[in-house]
């Protein structure tokens, strides 16, 4: 018996689709990387912009096809895409070959599902509930390993789609976290670790007692073993002066930190619910570069969000030129059903987005060849 995975979006993704990999061996399931070959095909979907669903919506249609060669072919999909209701129910009537529909939540089900299957039922699960402990992983990232250290997002900017699919933020236990890594660490496999949260900074702050993220790196590095550490992804309105200490002065943190500024223009930032100013994004740079000299500094853009002027635009690339960033992704603003943001007025048009991703990717490329 012989699965396939096909894993779209985030690092998070990633990981998970580790952790399905994990129930699948379980299973007794080995991996294959045709999925002419596989019995059991599963999709990871991502949701956070348009261009990522459209994706996944082609390939599940392209299944059909070997769901008609092999009538028992299982086929899986699973993800942000799927924990969105309306998405759920358009898969499930567009493919009625797919045979489990599973969100977010509840992967801890799915060897359940794949047996029920087996009996002949189809079954969409899209329930939200805690976030299990699931184990074994197969790790499947070289040296790298992946480590989750908390679930969903509180934030709420405005034009994501990750607080309605991933929920509210729930932290793992700090002892879980260090018992992952000490058995990463005995493996002697691993040469990086690389913790995964949507928003690191609050780690902890859902917890009793609660632990702080700086602590928690503090506690990770006194683990015995020879690692490097780092984590994603950082928000600025809760990135601590702790956290860039403990960056500092721990020799198995990284210098690098991916710090997402999104706009570089204050009512933009404020519209996009971001709840810090450029100015105070300056500020976090500064004490950046002070305590960290050689840190490499890297961020995400999105321009064309709704009623973005010219002049607001460009404040965004005068951010860009001004920090120096060691890389930036520059996406196109894309509308997500349910989400603040995709009802304001003032919706700019595919084109101009375009115009506006293409420059800002320019001033990427330029800044590239000063560093080199
Ligand atoms: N449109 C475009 N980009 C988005 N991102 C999140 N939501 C959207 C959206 N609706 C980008 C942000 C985030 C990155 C992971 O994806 O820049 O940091
Ligand atoms: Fe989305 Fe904002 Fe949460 Fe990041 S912090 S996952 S951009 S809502």
């Amino acid at each position: 018996m012989k699965y396939h995975i096909v894993t779209y979006g985030c690092q998070m993704n990633v990981h998970e689709s580790e952790k399905i990999a994990g129930i699948l061996e379980k299973l007794g399931y080995t991996p294959c990387d045709k999925r002419e070959e596989a019995d059991i095909i599963v999709f990871n979907t991502c949701a956070i912009r348009e261009g990522a669903e459209d994706r996944v919506l082609g390939n599940v249609g392209n299944l059909k096809r070997l769901k008609k060669q092999n009538k028992d072919l299982i086929i899986v999909v699973c993800g942000c895409m799927t924990q969105k209701e309306k998405t759920a129910r358009v898969l499930m009537q567009k493919f009625p070959f797919v045979d489990i529909v599973i969100g977010t939540f509840n992967l801890s089900k799915l060897a359940d599902y794949i047996e029920a299957v087996k009996k002949g039922r189809q079954l969409v699960l899209m329930e939200e509930g805690e976030i299990d402990e699931l184990e074994p992983y197969k790790r499947t990232s070289g040296d790298n390993a992946w480590v989750n250290i908390m679930q969903g997002c509180n934030n709420f900017c405005t034009y994501c789609i990750v607080p309605y699919v991933r929920g509210r933020e729930k932290s793992r236990k700090e002892e879980n976290i260090l018992n992952e890594i000490r058995g990463i660490i005995a493996e002697n496999k691993y040469k990086k670790i690389t913790l995964l949260g949507q928003n690191v900074n609050s780690y902890g702050k859902d917890l009793v007692p609660q632990v702080s993220f700086s602590k928690l790196l503090e506690d990770i590095c006194a683990l015995d073993g020879d690692f490097t550490l780092t984590f994603m992804t950082s928000h600025p309105k809760d990135l601590t002066s702790d956290v860039i200490d403990q960056i500092a002065k721990q020799d198995k943190i990284e210098k690098s930190i991916h710090l997402p500024a999104q706009s570089g223009n204050n009512r933009i930032l404020k519209l996009m619910n971001r709840r810090y100013t450029r100015e105070k994004y300056l500020a976090i740079i500064d004490e950046i570069r002070q305590k960290i000299p050689n840190c490499r500094i890297t961020s995400d853009f999105i321009v064309g969000f709704p009623t973005e002027t010219e002049e607001e635009f460009e404040d965004t690339c005068s951010l860009v030129k001004q920090v120096k960033f060691d890389s930036i992704f520059a996406f196109m603003y894309s509308k997500r059903d349910g989400t603040v943001a995709s009802r304001m007025d003032g919706q700019i048009s595919e084109e101009e987005k375009n115009r506006r991703v293409n420059i800002l990717l320019k001033i990427e490329k330029e800044l590239q060849k000063e560093k080199k």
